[in-house]
């Protein structure tokens, strides 16, 4: 036992429990329940009709190419692989691509984009305030303030309306200091399912510009919503209107590849040499964390971007997650008027009318799990799965 010599001291069993993530205790309950026709619409992966998230054809083929040609397993560097970042620039940043205040390196997932990229921001501003709408991801704020910055709320949306308050946001982002950063979602990647419109993104740009914030753009579901260059249609917006921009990606989600953690981070200053320092604690940051990114993810990546047979067939079966996205937002929005919303929005996540007593009961009464925010994943459930998922949901919204 550790005996105390001064104040200072302190053992592990000192430590406080950490409150559950809400997210991670959805899915320890979908696993606790024994019922066998349980519909977990909470977890973010896509689910093709069967209720499978199958691995992308294209994927096991680059995965087998690397089997057979990789001779060594050394170490790649901070920056990971630099031929996977150079094949996304241009999926990412279109036009901007050629831009050389613009660098960009592969990091662990988007998660791992978004931490590394508000470590940059602390380490030039720690008093800069993190501009967040509400709702947003659980772990945004939390990733926030392990960087030390405060964050700040601004209203995205109106759950009982189904629509984003976008006079508000755009009064929120203008009342912000100069040097502040506003976190935006890319497309497809607000929990609410609503993205903005073109014309919103350009009142959101002005409100950016006018008050010298800095944009920090979380896209993770590129390619979910219309298409790969309309969903980055934000993005390029901001390259195109302010000097300081960060771009966290993440392609975990659009090659169906969650685990292996695949993403990148983005910097863009106002010069070469600013973008060459930044990058240089962009590097020192990732060498503090994880020194350097996993790589069979972002080398499968590789493979089939740099091998346009593979590209190809990446970008069929990309469109065909797309679709069936789509097709499922249609059937719900079509099967009641109160649903009609879920059909105007993009990509996995939609929120639902719902009271956390209604979720509850959902759970309890259907073996149906969401978030209690009513927010679900639109292609959480098997074409079977919503024969059952929008009679009781109907129902709950009648109750
Ligand atoms: C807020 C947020 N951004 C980005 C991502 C990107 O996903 P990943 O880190 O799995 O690449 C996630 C996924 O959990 C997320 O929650």
């Amino acid at each position: 036992m550790l005996t105390r010599t001064d104040d200072r001291a302190r053992s592990l069993a000192d430590l406080e429990p950490v409150p559950d993530d809400p997210l991670i205790a959805l899915i320890g309950l979908v696993n606790a329940d024994p019922r066998p026709h349980k519909i977990d619409v909470g977890v973010g992966v896509f689910r093709d009709g069967a209720g499978n998230t199958p691995i992308l054809k294209v994927m096991k083929q680059a995965e087998q190419r690397l089997l057979d040609t990789q001779v060594t397993k050394a170490y790649l560097g901070i920056a990971g692989d630099k031929r996977f970042a150079e094949l996304l620039r241009p999926i990412v940043l279109g036009g901007h691509a050629g831009d050389p205040r613009i660098a960009g390196l592969q990091t662990p997932g988007g998660c791992g984009a978004l931490r590394l990229g508000f470590e940059l921001l602390a380490t030039m501003n720690p008093k800069a305030r993190v501009h967040l709408g509400t709702p947003s991801w659980p772990n945004h704020a939390p990733i926030v303030h392990a960087v030390g910055l405060e964050t700040v709320q601004y209203p995205y949306y109106e759950r009982g309306q189904g629509a984003i308050r976008f006079e508000d946001m755009v009064a929120a982002l203008r009342s912000a200091e100069p040097g502040d950063v506003a976190l935006l979602h890319g497309c497809c990647h607000n929990p609410s399912g609503a993205d903005l419109s073109e014309d919103q993104w350009r009142e959101v740009r002005d409100a950016v510009v006018d008050r010298g914030l800095i944009p920090l753009i979380d896209i993770a579901y590129q390619g979910f919503g219309r298409g790969l260059d309309e969903d980055a249609f934000g993005v390029r917006l901001m390259l195109s209107a302010c000097d300081e921009v960060i771009v966290a990606q993440s392609c975990d989600k659009n090659f169906s590849c969650y685990r292996d953690r695949v993403g990148s981070l983005w910097v863009k200053t106002g010069s070469v040499e600013t973008t060459t320092i930044a990058m240089g604690h962009v590097f020192q940051h990732s060498r503090e964390m994880w020194s350097m990114p996993p790589d069979h993810g972002a080398a499968c990546a590789r493979i089939i971007l740099d091998d346009p047979e593979l590209r190809a067939r990446w970008l069929v079966e990309l469109t065909a997650m797309r679709d069936r996205i789509n097709a499922v937002r249609q059937r719900l929005a079509a099967a009641d008027p109160r649903l009609a919303f879920i059909g105007r929005q993009f990509g996995m996540f939609s929120m639902l009318p719902l009271s956390p007593e209604q979720v509850l009961k959902l759970r309890a009464d259907h073996a149906i799990y969401m978030a209690e925010s009513g927010r679900f994943n639109v292609v959480g459930m098997s074409d079977d799965q919503m024969e059952r998922f929008i009679p009781a949901v109907v129902e709950a919204l009648d109750a």
